[in-house]
């Protein structure tokens, strides 16, 4: 392979023979006669850590992605020796490690299939600039393979053919296959013959993933220092791929507060506090649905963090507390870069403490940023990020201020060609001190973590929320993010699609777009269409940098206003599905978001697909990424999917035309599906909840739905008081089933559920609850029929004469 990546060159180095086996529990290490070893660990059955030094000792053993939490324990592990390898079987996975060159095969133990295998293996080259090695890897890459995943990437979601780089960076009006962007996160799940896997490389410096690229048949990674540390993890459902990728680097450790689900207005910057108030008011009066209104940098005293301008904002705790009784959270911008004033508390403290980054020979790390020259705390010492935590105090528990958003966290540095700290810059890394080289990529990521530990002790009881810019994997523990500095362009709109999918099943469920793009303003349709496909992104914020002029619902018209709203409105009716999914990614690190890949990795005309994607597992979205489209083409999976609109049951398993214009866009709802509604409220809590709707999409068969509810912020859920209802549908041709089964101690405002029945193929002539029957109290419109039913019950049955 040839990656002359460094200057100094001195070629490819490979292990050589094996002279030495040892097994300590769970780990297995093989040395080489040139002083290489593996350690190998079996996390579980379906994950194996490979880890390489060529030197016969490890560094300290120590990773910001890998989490306390991930689950271990396998059910079984064989070692066997052959002439030519080693075999290791769990009962998931077969590796074979040969004896020759440590190159490594791994099959599935059930069929024996072949589903990875090493090219060259591992290989590095010593660097004699900063010492230490590029640590490579290469793999065989099969005809017919995919790959998938990598984060925030603006290009293809098959990223076959393609090669990355990961360095997080700011990224002001990036472009489709612009790269490296703002995160980085180094998984990507491969699919071949059916079976995936995923490979997450848990090394922070500057790292390169070639998807048979350079060569049509290998897939390579290498990293520019660090060590060769990798997890395999085996599906063979990519779902399950990316559910124990989650697992391994951290689930979200709360749900967010459920306003946090709502829909957010932000702009760079509404200010002074007339302005605010008057875009907040404007939407009470136009009755718009709104959750969250930020505060750009322009809240502060010369951009200087944790400061308000006076002139602008007097009293910001009385604004904040007007808005909150008006039912808007306030999010607050945080940067990282401390202005240099010897005046300033922020930074004297910082000073006095020496939390400040500095360079390798002493000096500080001096770079400009809005407030001019800074310097920037280093987030990766334990004791920094205490401080930083509680310098929320004021802000969130007296002022009230909801949510924190961190941005410039790659970290950002203006007027310099790298754009960020050099590479000499030194960092604590948790006690392994190191350079920037090394510290870059989770930069930002501890700085969203000690942004987070502020919020979750000011907020208290009410849960945290945080936005960041930058990510490295297990960053979605502790914040949502969104994809940075887009463009108002219809381009954009394809890329905020793909971006908001690939960060899905990279772990990483609760990201979205600058709705209507950052730079620049769209046109009334982009707009809609854009806030279209944003009603199913989880994080859902319209932001622009307003040099260009506004960017509000009602700033192009009526006609745009009316449908911004009726969309609106449909992601407030949502919610609790949403809340479900969301509930179903903390727990399990179910995608959110799921492209169709995901959704049907067995049906090859998914593999491809970049616009369709499935919200949860049961509403099929596909976005107009068209202007003046009267509707487009699009992939249905396999198995009946209802038009949300009409309610006409369309065929999958292939392309169709769909009518969809201005004022629509193409929804389905798979056959079976019950799908949870709240009333549309103006804000999360605006109205007490006194019945929820249950939309049933009747199906021959079963199908099984699920709805998660608690108090919407607060940890009561953690210690129980939460409920799950498990809604079980069959139907038969002249009966339709419904059962429900209830965990949890939370017994939520509403006592009703209105059911709505869609595509009922026969009269009803009776209906049973819990086998008593009730009245034939029912509504019919449109071929839908209405009953409401104590929310408590076991059984609803219907029959009916065909
Ligand atoms: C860059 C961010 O990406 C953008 O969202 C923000 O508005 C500006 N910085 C100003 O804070």
């Amino acid at each position: 392979m040839i990656v002359n990546t460094e200057l100094e060159n001195k070629g490819n180095l490979v292990p050589s023979k094996i002279i030495n086996f040892k097994k300590d529990v769970d780990t297995l290490y093989f040395s080489t006669e040139n002083n290489v070893v593996l350690q190998l660990t079996v996390l579980r059955d379906s994950v194996l850590r490979f880890r390489y030094t060529t030197t016969g000792t490890f560094e300290n053993d120590f990773s910001y992605a890998i989490t306390k939490y991930a689950s271990t324990g396998y059910n079984h592990l064989e070692i066997e020796e052959s002439k030519t390898d080693y075999i290791i079987t769990t009962n998931k996975l077969i590796c074979h490690i040969s004896k020759d060159n440590l190159r490594v095969k791994l099959y599935d133990a059930v069929d024996n299939v072949l589903i990875s295998e090493d090219e060259t293996g591992f290989h590095w080259e010593e660097s004699y600039q900063y010492g230490g090695n590029i640590v490579k890897m290469s793999k065989v890459s099969k005809d017919g393979e995919s790959f998938y995943g990598l984060g925030d990437k603006p290009s293809h979601p098959n990223l076959k053919g393609k090669r990355f780089e990961n360095w997080v960076t700011d990224s002001y009006a990036y472009g489709k296959d612009s790269d490296p962007i703002y995160k980085s996160i180094p998984f990507y799940t491969g699919l071949h013959n059916s079976k995936a896997y995923g490979i997450f490389f848990d090394n922070t410096f500057r790292s390169f993933f070639d998807f048979a690229h350079e060569r049509r048949n290998v897939t390579s990674f290498w990293a520019q220092g660090g060590e060769m540390n990798y997890y395999f993890i085996y599906g063979p459902k990519m779902t399950e791929v990316v559910e124990s990728y989650t697992d391994l680097t951290g689930k979200p450790h709360l749900l967010p507060p459920l306003w946090a689900l709502g829909f957010h207005q932000c702009k760079w910057s509404y200010y002074p506090e007339s302005k605010v108030k008057e875009v907040t008011s404007k939407f009470r009066d136009l009755k718009i649905p709104c959750d969250a209104i930020y505060l750009d940098i322009d809240y502060m005293e010369g951009f200087r963090c944790f400061t308000w301008n006076k002139e602008y904002f007097p009293d910001p705790k009385r604004m904040v507390k007007e808005l909150a009784d008006d039912g808007f959270k306030t999010v607050a911008i945080i940067d990282p870069g401390i202005k240099i004033d010897h005046e300033y508390s922020v930074f004297k403290e910082a000073l006095d403490k020496d939390y400040f980054c500095k360079r390798a020979d002493g000096p500080y790390m001096k770079g400009k940023v809005w407030p001019g020259e800074c310097y920037f705390p280093d987030y990766t010492k334990p004791e920094v990020r205490e401080w930083w935590s509680g310098l929320f105090k004021e802000l969130i528990e007296d002022i009230g201020v909801k949510g924190v958003w961190n941005d410039m966290n790659e970290p950002a540095v203006m007027e310099v060609p790298n754009k960020t700290f050099p590479d000499d810059v030194r960092h604590d890394y948790d006690g392994n001190p190191c350079s920037h080289r090394k510290a870059h990529n989770i930069y930002g990521m501890q700085m969203a973590r000690a942004t987070y530990q502020g919020l979750k002790k000011f907020a208290y009881p009410k849960r945290p929320f945080v936005i960041t810019r930058s990510a490295y994997s297990g960053t979605q523990r502790y914040t949502s993010t969104w994809t940075g500095d887009n463009v108002a362009t219809w381009e954009h709109l394809w890329i905020a699609n793909v971006q908001a999918q690939r960060m899905a099943m990279s772990g990483f469920s609760f990201a979205g777009s600058d709705i209507g793009g950052f730079a620049e303003q769209p046109q009334g349709e982009l707009f809609t269409r854009w806030i279209q496909l944003g009603i199913f992104h989880p994080f859902f914020r319209v932001h622009s940098s307003g040099d260009h002029g506004d960017q509000e619902p009602w700033t192009f018209g009526k006609e745009v206003t009316d449908i911004v709203r009726k969309f609106i409105e449909i992601r407030y009716q949502l919610l609790p599905y949403l809340y479900t999914c969301f509930w179903k990614y903390v727990e399990d690190g179910t995608p959110i978001l799921n492209s169709l890949v995901l959704y049907d990795q067995e049906d090859v005309q998914t593999h491809y697909r970049t616009d369709e994607f499935v919200f949860g597992n049961q509403i099929l979205a596909c976005p107009i990424l068209e202007q003046n489209a009267k509707g487009r083409r699009m992939y249905f999976p396999k198995g009946n999917w209802y038009d949300f609109w009409s309610d006409e049951i369309v065929k999958g398993g292939r392309e169709l035309w769909v009518d969809s214009d201005l004022d629509s866009m193409p929804i389905f709802v798979k056959e079976g599906a019950i799908i949870p509604k709240y009333p549309i409220q103006q804000y999360v809590g605006e109205k007490k909840i006194e019945t929820v709707v249950l939309d049933v999409y009747y199906k021959e068969g079963k199908e099984k739905s699920q709805l998660f509810d608690d108090a919407h912020d607060g940890y009561d859920y953690t210690k129980g008081r939460y409920s799950l209802r498990t809604l079980k549908l069959t139907g038969k041709p002249n009966e339709l089933i419904i059962q429900q089964h209830k965990e949890g101690k939370f017994d939520a405002s509403y006592e009703t559920f209105e059911i709505k029945i869609h595509g009922l193929p026969f009269e009803i002539s009776e209906i049973q609850v819990d086998n008593v029957v009730i009245p034939l109290e029912r509504i019919e419109t449109n071929g839908i029929s209405t009953m409401i039913i104590n929310k408590e019950f076991s059984e609803l049955h219907l029959i009916g004469t065909l």
